[in-house]
C-alpha cells in the first residue's frame, strides 16, 4: 500500500533555501527510482505538470518525455511557452501533439457543459494514448499530483484525465510533489528556474476556455474569447494586488451594435465579453474584488476592437448563488 501521508519530517517549503534542499533531495531519489528508465509525463504547462517537468529533466534529462497536447482551448501563448521553456530552455525530450480541429470537431454543435468535460477529457485520455503506444520502452508515468488531491482523494488530477493510463500500460507512477501544497510548488518551481507567469499562474480549469465558450463551441467565438482573455489577464495583471481568477466568459447570443460608416449608421449582430475576476480561499465560495474603473473601461476599449465583439459586460455575481465558472 502506497504511503499517502506527508511525512513530519518534510518542512514547510517558504524559501529558496528550502526548495533547494527539496530539489536536491528529490533528484537524488528520482535517479534511485528511475535509473536509465524512462518517464512519460502529460506537459499541461500549468504549475504542477511544469514543476515535474522540470524535476525530472534535472534528474533524467532527456529519459523524461514529455507529451504537451495542444486541444485549442488553451488560453494565448501557452502552447508555445511550454515549447520556448521546455524545448528552448531546457532542452526537453518534448512531443507536441497540434489536436486542436480534433477536438474541436468532436465538441462541434455540443452545447452541455458536462458532456462538452466528457468529450474534452475522453479525447485527452484518446491522444495521450496514442502517443504513449508510439513510444519504447516507457516504465514509468510521471504526475503533478499534489498534496490536496490526495486529500480531496483523487488520486489523479480529474483534469488531466491520465487516470486509467498507469494501468492500461502497466506503469509505475512517479509523483515527485505529492506531498506538497500549491504554495510550496510555486517555491519550487521558482528555485527551478521557471518563468512567473508560469509558477504563479491562476487557476485554470482542465476544460479550459471550452467552459468559458458558453454553449457550442464555434471557431470564431472561441477566438475572440482567447484575444479577450489575453487583454484581461494582461491588464487585471498589472494590478498590485490580483484577485484569485479573473478571465472572460463569451455567451452564446449575439446583440445589436452600431457601426458609422461614411457617417451612415449601420446596425449589426456582435458577441458580448463577460469579464470575470473573484477572489476565494478554497473556490467553494467566491466574492467579487473592486477593479477600478479605469481598468474596466480600458479593457472595454481593447475588447471591443476584437471582430466580432460589440459589448462588454461586467460581472458581479457571488459565488453562491454563481458559479465561478459560466458553465
Ligand atoms: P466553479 O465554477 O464550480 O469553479 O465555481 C470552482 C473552481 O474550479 C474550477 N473549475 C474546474 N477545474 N475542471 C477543472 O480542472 C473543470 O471542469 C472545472 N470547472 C471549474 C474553476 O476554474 C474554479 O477555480
Amino acid at each position: 500500500m502506497e504511503n499517502n501521508v506527508r511525512p513530519e519530517s518534510l518542512q514547510r517549503i517558504e524559501t529558496p533555501e528550502l526548495a533547494k534542499a527539496f530539489i536536491e533531495e528529490q533528484v537524488a531519489l528520482l535517479r534511485e527510482q528511475i535509473g536509465e528508465k524512462k518517464v512519460l509525463l502529460a506537459l499541461s504547462g500549468g504549475v504542477d505538470s511544469s514543476v515535474v517537468a522540470a524535476l525530472l529533466i534535472k534528474a533524467i534529462g532527456k529519459n523524461l518525455v514529455c507529451v504537451h497536447v495542444n486541444h485549442g482551448l488553451l488560453r494565448k501563448g501557452e502552447p508555445e511557452q511550454v515549447i520556448e521553456v521546455f524545448r528552448g530552455q531546457m532542452d526537453a525530450n518534448l512531443i507536441y501533439v497540434d489536436a486542436v480541429d480534433r477536438f474541436l470537431d468532436k465538441l462541434a454543435g455540443v452545447s452541455d457543459p458536462e458532456k462538452k468535460r466528457k468529450i474534452i477529457g475522453e479525447e485527452f485520455i484518446r491522444v495521450f494514448e496514442e502517443e504513449a503506444e508510439k513510444l519504447d520502452g516507457i516504465h514509468f508515468l510521471a504526475q503533478g499530483t499534489i498534496y490536496p488531491d490526495i486529500l480531496e482523494s483523487v488520486g489523479v488530477k480529474a483534469h488531466h484525465n491520465v487516470g486509467g493510463l498507469p494501468e492500461k500500460f502497466g506503469f509505475e507512477l512517479v509523483e515527485p510533489v505529492k506531498f506538497l501544497y500549491k504554495d510550496e510548488v510555486r517555491v519550487v518551481g521558482k528555485e527551478l528556474g521557471l518563468p512567473d507567469n508560469m509558477v504563479y499562474r491562476q487557476p485554470f480549469p482542465g476544460p479550459g476556455l471550452g467552459v468559458r465558450c458558453v454553449g457550442a463551441i464555434t471557431r470564431d467565438r472561441l477566438e475572440a474569447l482567447r484575444e479577450a482573455d489575453a487583454i484581461v489577464r494582461e491588464e487585471i495583471g498589472k494590478l498590485p494586488e490580483t484577485p484569485w481568477q479573473y478571465f472572460c466568459a463569451i455567451p452564446d447570443f449575439v446583440s445589436t451594435g452600431i457601426k458609422y460608416v461614411d457617417g451612415q449608421g449601420q446596425r449589426y449582430m456582435g458577441w458580448a465579453v463577460v469579464i470575470r475576476a473573484v477572489n476565494t480561499v478554497d473556490a467553494v465560495t467566491a466574492t467579487v474584488p473592486e477593479i477600478p474603473f479605469s481598468v474596466l473601461c480600458k479593457m472595454r476599449d481593447e475588447i471591443v476592437k476584437i471582430p466580432g465583439v460589440n459589448r462588454v459586460l461586467w460581472d458581479l455575481s457571488e459565488k453562491p448563488l454563481a458559479t465561478i465558472e459560466w458553465e
